[in-house]
């Protein structure tokens, strides 16, 4: 990201919230349940440019990361790797402890930043209750999981 400054983080409602609806769309990520109670999502910029979003679904202590999505111009340059540290940043400060996700397509990223794959029968039950695991994302895809410090 040479020569650019800070993530900022918007949370993402109306005009944004339709951009990552356009966004998961093109990635085929589910779209269905974003806009039920208990989501959170950000829009991401970088010197003023959209370059991605990003959220979780908050169950007490536990959250499910999902949505994450960087914009195709901008990957593999590290902005991916700084909205995961951002969103787990802000689910730090909302007394999230431990982060839940599932993956088709991104476990090794994910594995680089210290998530761990685990069996589904492995995730807590308000977790494997989400519209995620009960359907919206393939039996195939790997759960994993990270404890934030
Ligand atoms: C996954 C995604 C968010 C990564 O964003 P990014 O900005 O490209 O990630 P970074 O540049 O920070 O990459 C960090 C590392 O992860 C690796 N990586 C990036 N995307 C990856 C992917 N899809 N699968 C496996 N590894 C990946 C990179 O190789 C990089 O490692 P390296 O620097 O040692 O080579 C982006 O590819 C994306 O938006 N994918 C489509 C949506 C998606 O699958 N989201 C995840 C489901 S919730």
């Amino acid at each position: 990201m040479e020569g650019q400054t800070t993530i900022q983080a918007t949370l993402a409602v109306g005009a944004q919230l339709e951009r990552l609806r356009n966004a998961l769309e093109s990635e085929k990520l589910p779209t269905a349940d974003i806009e039920l109670p208990d989501r959170t999502f950000f829009e991401f910029t970088l010197g003023g440019n959209i370059v991605g979003w990003g959220g979780f679904e908050t169950y007490g202590a536990d959250a499910l990361l999902r949505s994450l999505v960087v914009e195709r111009a901008y990957r593999s340059k590290g902005v991916g790797t700084s909205l995961l540290n951002v969103l787990e940043v802000k689910a730090a400060e909302l007394g999230i402890i431990r982060l839940h996700l599932l993956t088709t397509s991104a476990s090794s990223f994910f594995e680089q930043m210290g998530y761990e794959s685990l069996p589904r029968g492995a995730a807590p039950s308000l977790i494997s209750l989400t519209e995620q695991f009960k359907g919206l994302c393939p039996g195939s895809a790997c759960y994993m999981s990270k404890a934030l410090r």
